[in-house]
């Protein structure tokens, strides 16, 4: 059920750290929008009582209900806190226009490139003040397997593409529109695939598809890739992760998304030779990217349309 337009919503609360910046920035834009602004844990029912939109990237954890809020602009590329557990279908449910891919894709490079390079070694041995010749060779030539092939999914690839890498895709479809992919298979040829691979990059969302793909059997079956995930934590049986590494299944695991975040300190993540670990920073929401996303569907509201790119498909999960 969609929401009955036209419906042009003048009172916005906005939960996320950067509140302040967005409001202003709305405000200039927008002088006749009313908005209360505050980090997403600071928002209260009353906020939600009040507002008839809200805009952030999770669910306040102070507000029981949605209250009077008819739509929710969700300004990740994720929109995951919204479905699980799902809300109301009467409300409008968008995500964010702004791209994400060519961040992420710089967050994968480097990684990518710090395992090449060994820099995590190189680091321990200027540490302890040690000269240690390393064989470092060219990434030109490694394999890559890509698990999701969206917008952020291809901008990873025409970036790993870029430095001589062999991309291959694996998506829901089985196809992908991007040039970058020498390949693109569907999930199902996912355990014949994982074996090839140097690096296994995952930028996945989490939905009843997706949550736990990449488990111990199919995590057995890698052969020494550096697994890459800036999707959903959940994506992977993370409590396979230490034995995957300690096996050698995989050689390296560059991690920016955990099931539990911020990932428990007791975690044996955390203190893995073979593991980098980010704390979900891959691909941030900026405050013009917020706001222009947010603007964008509001114009689409205000002209009697709804802002279909960016409505949320609840079956599909994104
Ligand atoms: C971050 O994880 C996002 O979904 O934008």
């Amino acid at each position: 059920m969609s929401p009955v337009l036209p419906f042009a919503p003048r009172r916005v609360a906005i939960g996320a750290n950067a509140h302040a910046e967005i409001t202003s920035w709305l405000r200039e834009r927008c002088p006749d929008l009313e908005i209360r602004g505050a980090r997403m844990v600071d928002v209260t029912q009353a906020d939600m009582d009040w507002a008839e939109v809200y805009i952030g990237f999770r669910r306040p954890p102070a507000a029981s209900t949605l209250g009077a809020v008819q739509w929710v602009h969700c300004t990740g590329a994720g929109v995951d806190s919204w479905l699980n557990p799902e809300i109301d279908r009467a409300v409008l449910l968008t995500r964010t226009p702004e791209s994400f891919g060519p961040a992420i894709a710089e967050w994968a490079v480097a990684r990518v490139l710090a395992f090449q390079q060994q820099l995590l070694e190189v680091s321990r041995a200027q540490a302890e003040r040690r000269w240690a010749s390393r064989d470092i060779q060219s990434v030109a030539g490694t394999r890559a397997l890509l698990v999701g092939t969206g917008d952020v999914g291809s901008a990873v690839a025409r970036q790993l593409a870029a430095l001589g890498i062999r991309v291959t895709g694996v998506s829901r479809t089985g196809r992908s529109d991007e040039a970058s992919f020498a390949a693109v298979y569907p999930v199902s040829a996912l355990p014949h695939l994982v074996g090839d691979a140097d690096w296994i990059v995952l930028t996945l969302p989490i939905t009843p598809n997706t949550r736990g793909l990449f488990s111990r059997d199919i995590l057995r079956r890698c052969k020494g890739a550096v697994l890459l995930n800036a999707g959903r934590g959940a994506v992977v049986e993370e409590a396979a992760l230490p034995d995957a590494l300690d096996a050698g299944w995989l050689r390296g695991a560059a991690l920016d998304v955990f099931e539990t975040e911020p990932l428990p300190e007791s975690s044996p993540l955390w203190g893995h030779p073979a593991v980098m670990i980010s704390p979900h920073i891959s691909g941030l929401t900026t405050v013009a990217g917020a706001g222009e996303g947010f603007l964008e569907c509001l114009a689409s509201l205000e002209g009697g349309q709804l802002p279909s790119r960016w409505v949320v498909d609840r079956d599909r999960g994104y």
